[in-house]
């Protein structure tokens, strides 16, 4: 770590604080909140409102299965074509057109009259969420400041954890008359809150110069960056730009970006094949195992040690990730991963008594899920979704990141698919085994392959990653 660096930030911080653009800075995070809300709030909010989706329309498991996870297929298409729209119309435009899928899917879902209509909102809501966690992550790396880019997106990250926590407290709260149209419906609130602050915030200067509006561009950096830094700042996104003005889907095959998408497209594989959804959507059953008996305890055992700690543990990242740097966190806390993994594959190799929530197996059960969620907050949540935003260089950028979120809703998907044949076949000490065999070789690969980008320009990174590829 370079003392240089870390006796710069401050001044960055300071100028954040004091500066001539508070307020632009503040929609540019805003932009971010509202995104992650968004993602989280949605991916959340079904856990407790399908059984009464269930008790109203009396479907079985394949209709269940469809339901909950076709907002995941539906981030996936959002995600692959986010990118896309990113490059065209604007990351700002696509944000604005994700907001609006968000309340239209929202209010679908609410005032669905049967499961095709509920499963179609599913759809809906989940491209507005795919195309905003590519747009959202891009708009703000790409006008955040240098130093303070890993805190802006691990707002987004943050975000998401505080989503997930609402969506869980909503469903603990409404679980008594169980009324999940409000449930549902109220994810519209989350695509009002991001359709408001897109609204507001200015184009992305990088993306101004690749439709060659330069004026509008310096204006864009003035308002959010301030005054002094125009002039480079043009100059540095230009001199990118210049090198290979337009792009194809097969310029991320080559030198400098073909480095960027192994990495990027690995670190959003990891996120997912080490568990981190399956131990969120399984809480309840390990709860019970640590002796939670009855649904309404595990409810709330969950609140507290999946939602609030993995939006607390979050806040490490914050402090940390532009300070310390990406690959510390990485490293520390998916060391805490494994712990935490492992715990669980000894846990259940026990039998524990049901309501006793003092036995050894039992505690062992729930501080390793505390270790485990917490160890993610603050490493692979956080960072992965800050290196993917950082490493493509600007001409693919939108593609790459189309191409890294896509692969990671698709990896989600997969493993909340499989998770419980894993389960049935190999049993809950096996398949806690086999993500702690899945963490290490990923621990293995993030040390060999992931490069450190703390401090630097977004450009100064594809030149980095360029001259490494030759
Ligand atoms: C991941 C999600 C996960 C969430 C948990 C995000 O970074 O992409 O799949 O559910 O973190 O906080």
């Amino acid at each position: 770590m370079s003392r240089g660096n870390d006796l710069k930030e401050p001044t960055q911080e300071q100028r954040l604080i004091l500066g001539r653009w508070p307020f632009w800075a503040t929609l540019v995070g805003a932009v971010s909140i509202t995104s992650g809300l968004a993602f989280g709030y949605d991916q959340g909010v079904i856990g407790g409102a399908i059984g009464f989706m269930q008790d109203e329309f009396g479907f079985g498991s394949f209709v269940e299965g469809m339901i909950t996870s076709w907002v995941t297929i539906g981030a996936l298409f959002g995600a692959l074509f986010g990118g896309g729209l990113a490059d065209r119309f604007s990351r700002k435009r696509a944000l604005i057109f994700a907001a609006y899928l968000l309340v239209f899917g929202s209010l679908v879902q609410a005032f669905a009259p049967g499961v095709v209509v509920l499963i179609a909102g599913r759809f809906i809501i989940g491209a507005g969420v795919g195309i905003a966690s590519v747009a959202a992550p891009m708009y703000v790396a790409e006008s955040a400041p240098a130093a303070l880019r890993g805190r802006y997106v691990s707002g987004y990250q943050l975000a998401i954890t505080i989503g997930i926590f609402v969506a869980q407290f909503v469903d603990y709260g409404l679980s008594e008359e169980g009324t999940w149209r409000l449930m549902v419906g109220l994810g519209a609130a989350t695509g009002v809150l991001l359709l408001l602050a897109a609204y507001q915030v200015p184009h992305s200067a990088r993306w101004l110069i690749s439709v060659g509006r330069r004026e509008d561009a310096a204006e864009s950096i003035r308002k959010v960056r301030g005054p002094d830094e125009v002039d480079a700042q043009l100059a540095a996104i230009e001199a990118d730009l210049s090198d290979q003005p337009s792009s194809q889907w097969s310029d991320l095959l080559v030198g400098g970006a073909r480095r960027a998408l192994v990495i990027a497209v690995g670190l959003a594989i990891i996120q997912q094949i080490t568990g981190i959804n399956a131990v969120i959507y399984y809480s309840n059953e390990i709860l019970a195992e640590a002796g939670f008996e009855t649904a309404s305890a595990q409810a709330g055992a969950s609140l507290i040690a999946v939602g609030l700690v993995n939006v607390l543990a979050t806040f490490i990242a914050l402090a940390f990730v532009d300070r310390l740097g990406r690959r510390p966190l990485l490293m520390a806390g998916m060391t805490g991963m494994l712990a935490g993994l492992l715990g669980l594959t000894v846990t259940f190799l026990y039998e524990t008594t049901p309501g006793d929530t003092h036995s050894i197996p039992g505690s062992l059960a729930l501080i390793s899920m505390v270790v485990f969620i917490a160890s993610f907050a603050f490493s692979l949540g956080p960072v992965v979704w800050t290196i993917i935003s950082e490493v493509f260089p600007n001409q693919v950028r939108a593609k790459g990141m189309s191409a890294a979120t896509a692969v990671n809703w698709g990896a989600a998907f997969v493993l909340t698919l499989v998770f419980p044949d894993m389960l049935d076949i190999i049993g809950h000490s096996g398949t806690f085994g086999l993500l702690a065999f899945f963490t290490v070789v990923s621990m293995y690969w993030v040390w060999r392959m992931v490069p450190e980008t703390k401090g630097k320009t977004l450009e100064e990174v594809s030149a980095m990653f360029a001259d490494e590829a030759g």
